[in-house]
């Protein structure tokens, strides 16, 4: 199976562009996350390709991965931010995003995350329900400012996704549902400290084929045509995140090639020179990055061989999660051992602490794994369960690799709480 970008086999061992996994978890420890600069770029790029020539901006959903070192790289690059908390603001800040490139999405926007957001004069908030349309309205007039906003409606379409990450259907507790959109626009348009501006949706993550997205582009359309007969003009159509990434054979659109579509679907329905908004996160760094691991024990069995290594789940939460499949690789091939058949699990005191199960692999204790496709929804969702310090994190940019996020200590897991006399 072929590796993702930017990962090569070179004499038997693993590198990320000119850099090599053997040595990098040598000089640095296990488990450690390594990104390649180049692959998120590519990536990039491909989106950047598909709207070349038309308005637009791409607002990287930073909860993929919001290290401020890769939020720097692609805010370099060109990309406005998408946030869902007052803690995303604050690194979209730090990391040097202009606040009108940065949008608001969530359902559950504190009154204290609204102000600041206003204060720092954010592009637009992505409202959810008619309740947050009141409360925004309410908290902008305090602040003497004016919101923008777009109104996340729910197309109700299949996105064809595992059912935790799907988030467009009827069911799910995302978006205005159909029905409403349009008085929740009169609604909106009557607030006087809100600036209606666009309308937004999301419909999933991991999607792997372009029907629904197709499928959604027309139903939002269609709500552009009604909302827009009421009077209200719609600067901007954002279509959200959620186009997938190759974990084990899946084969989603290319994003160029994706947009080409839909950009001719929004031009034969009259609506190509409205602004085009994105919000992808995993397609930008879910692999261009891998999470080097330590082979600690091997435990074989009856039934099963265990191999046991020193990431875990508070690591790698998505097998555990979401059953994922994440492929394993040694990052330097072994000729002198005869390959088993293991299930990879973590120290953790839990039978979900899994990271790959039935794979072969040819490893000895010491020898270290590469887990794939680990850029995106790995360190962001990592936790401290069993008092485990996070992973430190390494930017690969050609032959350097430079620390960006060192490994977290017990002490700093301890700092802030207060020990009893
Ligand atoms: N915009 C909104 C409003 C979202 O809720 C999300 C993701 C995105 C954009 C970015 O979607 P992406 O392009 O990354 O698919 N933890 C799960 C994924 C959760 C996605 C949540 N929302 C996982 O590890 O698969």
């Amino acid at each position: 199976m072929p590796l993702p970008a930017f990962l090569t086999q070179r004499h038997g061992e693993l590198h990320v562009e000119d850099v090599s996994l053997d040595a990098l978890a040598r000089a640095h420890g296990t488990p450690l996350f390594v990104y390649s600069k180049a692959a998120m770029l590519q990536a990039l790029g491909a989106y950047q390709r598909g709207l070349a020539g038309r308005a637009h901006l791409i607002c990287y959903a930073m909860k993929a991965n919001s290290s401020l070192a890769i939020l720097q790289t692609l805010v370099r690059a060109g990309c406005g931010l998408d946030i869902v908390s007052g803690g995303e603001l604050e690194r979209a800040l730090a990391a040097g995003c202009a606040p009108e490139r940065i949008i608001f999405s969530g359902v559950g926007k504190t009154r204290a995350e609204m102000r600041r957001a206003l204060a720092v004069g954010i592009g637009c908030f992505n409202v959810e329900s008619r309740a947050e349309l009141a409360v925004l309205d309410e908290v902008a007039r305090a602040a003497g400012r004016r919101a923008r906003v777009s109104i996340r409606v729910n197309p109700d379409v299949d996105a064809r996704t595992h059912p935790y990450i799907s988030t467009g259907l009827k069911d799910n507790k995302f978006g205005i549902a159909h029905d409403e959109v349009i008085d929740t626009y009169r609604q909106a348009a009557a607030c006087e400290s809100l600036d209606v501006v666009g309308i937004d949706c999301h419909i999933g993550s991991q999607i792997t084929q372009a029907g629904p997205y197709l499928d959604a582009l027309e139903r939002v359309l269609d709500l552009v045509e009604a909302i827009e007969l009421t009077g209200t003009r719609l600067h901007h159509i954002d279509f959200g995140g959620g186009l997938g990434i190759d974990y084990h054979g899946d084969t989603p659109p290319a994003a160029d090639e994706l947009w080409a579509k839909l950009l001719q679907r929004l031009d034969v329905r009259g609506f190509g020179d409205r602004q085009i908004m994105i919000e992808p996160g995993r397609s930008i760094v879910g692999n261009a990055g891998v999470c080097l691991t330590e082979v600690l024990y091997q435990k074989p069995g009856e039934h099963k061989n265990f191999l046991i290594v020193d990431a875990a789940m508070n690591d790698l939460p998505r097998p555990a999660m979401y059953q994922a499949y994440h492929r394993i690789e040694p990052v330097r091939s072994r000729t002198d051992t005869t390959a088993l058949t293991w299930d990879v699990v973590g120290p953790v005191c839990e039978s979900g602490d899994w990271l790959g199960r039935d794979r072969e692999l040819a490893v000895q204790p010491g020898d270290v794994l590469a887990v794939l496709s680990a850029g995106a929804y790995c360190m962001s969702m990592a936790s401290n369960y069993n008092t485990r310090g996070r992973a430190a994190e390494v930017l690969v940019d050609g032959a350097q690799a430079t620390v960006i996020r060192q490994r977290e200590t017990a002490a700093d897991q301890m700092r802030l709480e207060t020990p009893l006399p």
